[in-house]
């Protein structure tokens, strides 16, 4: 399968291509793609050079599968051209997320969705990604009613610019290039992206509204207040979930680790819990902390970590790509 990945040298897309060649996705040739900046810059992918082409120049050369992570506006700009030459597009961004006529997949959860009609398909955002992948099997025993989220987010999230920044400024190098507004180490930003009218900030409202789209459930209602921090394994997330019917814990943990990409990692006695320096590299989400939220009833507190580059991006890209060649659709 001829494959692209339009973004190949920043940090989502040097994961994709880790991600696969780890998985033996079936690659006869790839197709690295960036800006002009970078054209004619090779690519290692498995023991093989590449060379970077621009988006023109890849439409051109009519690979199967598209896997875009170059931006919210490269992607409105090619993702359409893209698929008007035949070729199935998986974008990153947050372009298409929530155009009723596109779909968010994250196959664990509404893998089923997907069909021939589907040219260009979105990845939900990272935070949002491996909060409902932990959610789903709760979700289908016990209805969530309410979900209150607060993240704790990698500078990985930002791009190479964020890691630069703040290397950077541990290294004690205060003239570098800045992605953030206020200095990454040593402290903690509570904002990520642009805020709203409503006081929510843009990362906030992606990680409200794609939940409702991605369950398929309008009816549960979540809040989120998401933060970065200086870290760069991944993401954690505390999840204050209401449920609508009682659960045993037991079940609870059951039903998660019965759940495919979670890995629950919770025994309080032993120091057991998740945490982003062991989330980092790998494409499973990981589930501790869990206990009964003791203030309320039918409800339940729990601690969810993963890499955002790899199952909040390149991973559960590749695996929509998994999923579409196993329905036959590339
Ligand atoms: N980081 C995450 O956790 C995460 C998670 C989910 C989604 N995403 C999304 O994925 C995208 C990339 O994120 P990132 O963290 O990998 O950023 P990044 O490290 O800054 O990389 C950006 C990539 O986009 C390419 N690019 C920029 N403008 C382009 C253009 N006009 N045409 C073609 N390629 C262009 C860059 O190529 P050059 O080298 O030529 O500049 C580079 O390869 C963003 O949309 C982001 O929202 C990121």
């Amino acid at each position: 399968m001829k494959v692209a990945v339009v973004g190949a040298t920043g940090l989502v897309g040097t994961e994709m291509l880790t991600v696969l060649a780890a998985r033996n996705f079936p690659v006869s040739e790839l197709i690295p793609v960036a800006s002009e900046r970078s054209k004619g810059k090779e690519i290692d992918f498995k023991g093989k050079k590449y060379k970077v082409v621009t988006p023109s120049e890849a439409i051109a050369l009519k690979p199967d599968v598209a896997l875009f992570s170059a931006g919210g506006g490269t992607s409105l700009e090619y993702a359409p051209l893209f698929a008007a030459a035949g070729i199935t597009v998986i974008d990153n961004s947050s372009a298409w997320r929530m155009d009723p006529t596109k779909k968010l997949v994250v196959p664990e959860v509404n893998g089923h969705v997907l069909t021939a009609e589907d040219k260009i398909i979105a990845n939900p955002n990272c935070s949002t990604i491996q909060m409902v992948v932990a959610l789903k099997p709760l979700h289908d025993k016990y209805k969530i009613k309410r979900v209150v989220v607060s993240t704790y987010q990698s500078v990985t999230g930002t791009g190479v610019k964020a890691v630069d920044q703040l290397m950077n400024e541990r290294a004690g190098i205060k003239d570098g290039e800045k992605a953030y507004a206020y200095e990454i180490d040593l402290n903690v930003i509570p904002q990520i992206d642009v805020f709203q009218e409503n006081g929510y900030t843009k990362e906030e409202m992606k990680m409200i509204l794609e939940t409702n789209k991605i369950m398929g459930d309008d009816s549960i209602k979540v809040t989120a207040t998401t933060v970065r921090i200086p870290v760069i394994g991944g993401h954690s997330e505390s999840l204050n979930i209401e449920f609508e019917h009682d659960f045993d814990l037991a079940d609870v943990r059951a039903a998660l680790s019965a759940q495919s990409g979670v890995i629950v990692v919770d025994d309080p006695a032993n120091l057991q819990y998740p945490m982003p320096k062991d989330a980092h590299g790998k494409d499973e989400v990981f589930v501790g902390r869990i206990r009964r939220d003791e203030s309320q009833a039918n409800t339940l507190n729990m601690w969810v970590v993963a890499d955002n580059l790899r199952k909040g991006a390149a991973t559960n890209t590749i695996q929509i790509a998994e999923a579409l060649k196993e329905k036959g659709l590339i």
